[in-house]
């Protein structure tokens, strides 16, 4: 249902409580998420991205119930992925001769992914589009936040920064804004958000994020493409993406594991308590990689100084959902970390060696050479795992 959300601008989206894996199946929402489209009315009106396609019939029935489809004069694509570009072909059945402003990269990905050639008007960073009322929308490229296409448009009178996926949460609500919800559960999706999409592109964040607090425009309202629109404060988003962005850490290490027959699961208890021991000062988190959910686990990697890998050896190489994370945090390209790799073995006992490689691979500091552990660990075998962590935890609060 539309919510008006100023003078001039009208939530048009859809609220997807249902969703559960976003990205095909690469990632999890356990919260849901929202597809945000807006509407501007000003002497001109003005269609603001719009849904996954999914819904776009009944996106389309209620826009046309807000508003006369004909009498849209603008439509603004700040970023192409299907999720806000999806009803766009039903849009465009409506109103096909009406421009459409992205930016030239935006073209491209329209242009590839629907096969139409509408009325594309390309747009750089300065550019505005004035909509009356003395209102302008002024857009700003963003590339690589987080496709190459993406831009933001910063409405000026009103003060809004529509930033598109830019401080996004998949979280679905009834409450619009972010002082409507739990601060815990949004903070919680807006870093899972940042950890799992936007970390590769961190020196991006803080330039674009300086390049927006330098040009000193008033803000009023920061509304992102997904989840809840930051009303409250809203430069406290922009805030907390400049701490992100500076290769994040927490005081805690994260035990990424995957066992066979528990020999590697005992050495991570083992290896945690003996972390926790010379280190008390920091969280210590265990999680069964074959278990976890796997976006869960990269935030919990986000957040740590430290991340420690360990699996049992099974055909001279790693368990398949240890080989999953790795690749995810190469994928992602983590800096400032730690590492190191642990494992248990019956006969070869390749897998600690490959894992310490791959760690090394995904930018992490290996700073300390893997422990193989042959069958279940005896006394002598906790003892050594626990005196591994006590090494780690010592090297990390120091
Ligand atoms: Fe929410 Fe990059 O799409």
């Amino acid at each position: 249902m539309p919510v008006r959300i100023s003078d001039v601008v009208t939530w048009v989206g859809k609220t997807d409580w249902e969703l559960r894996k976003f990205h095909g199946e690469e990632y999890s929402t356990h919260r849901g998420s929202s597809y945000n489209s807006y509407l501007l009315r000003a002497e001109k009106t003005v269609l603001m991205d719009t849904v996954w396609s999914p819904f776009s019939h009944e996106y389309v029935a209620a826009l046309a119930a807000e508003v006369d489809m004909d009498s849209i004069d603008y439509v603004v694509v700040n970023h192409a992925e299907p999720d806000h570009s999806g009803a766009l072909c039903e849009v465009m059945r409506r109103i096909p001769d009406v421009p459409i402003y992205c930016t030239a990269n935006g073209v491209k990905s329209m242009r590839g992914m629907y096969h139409k050639d509408w009325n594309f008007h390309p747009v750089k960073t300065g550019d505005t589009l004035n909509i009356g009322k003395g209102l302008d929308l002024v857009f700003v490229e963003a590339p690589m936040l987080h496709w190459p296409d993406t831009m933001m448009s910063y409405l000026t009178g009103e003060a809004i920064l529509f930033s598109n996926d830019a401080f996004g949460q998949h979280l679905a609500s009834e409450g619009l804004y972010n002082d409507t919800v739990d601060t815990c559960e949004l903070y919680q999706e807006a870093m899972k958000y940042y950890a799992n999409i936007l970390t590769p592109f961190s020196k991006l964040v803080t330039k674009k994020i300086q390049e927006f607090v330098g040009l000193n425009l008033p803000l009023k309202m920061i509304c992102p493409s997904h989840g809840v629109i930051w009303r409250d404060n809203p430069m406290q988003i922009a805030e907390a993406y400049q701490k992100w962005a500076l290769d994040y850490q927490e005081d805690q290490v994260v035990i990424l594991y995957d066992t066979m027959w528990n020999a590697t699961r005992r050495m991570a208890e083992f290896i945690a308590q003996g972390i926790k021991s010379a280190a008390p000062g920091l969280a210590v988190k265990c999680l069964n990689i074959g278990k976890s959910d796997k976006n869960d686990a990269i935030t919990e990697v986000f957040k740590s100084k430290a991340v420690l890998v360990g699996s049992s050896t099974i055909n001279r190489g790693f368990l398949s959902s240890v080989a999953a994370i790795l690749e995810e945090m190469r994928g992602l390209a983590f800096k400032n970390k730690k590492a190191a790799a642990f494992g248990s073995y019956g006969w070869s006992g390749e897998s600690v060696k490959q894992i310490e490689e791959a760690l090394g691979g995904c930018g992490f500091e290996v700073i300390q050479p893997g422990l193989k552990m042959l069958w279940q660990p005896d006394a002598d075998g906790e003892r050594q795992c626990f005196e591994y962590g006590e090494s780690i935890g010592s090297s990390l609060a120091g």
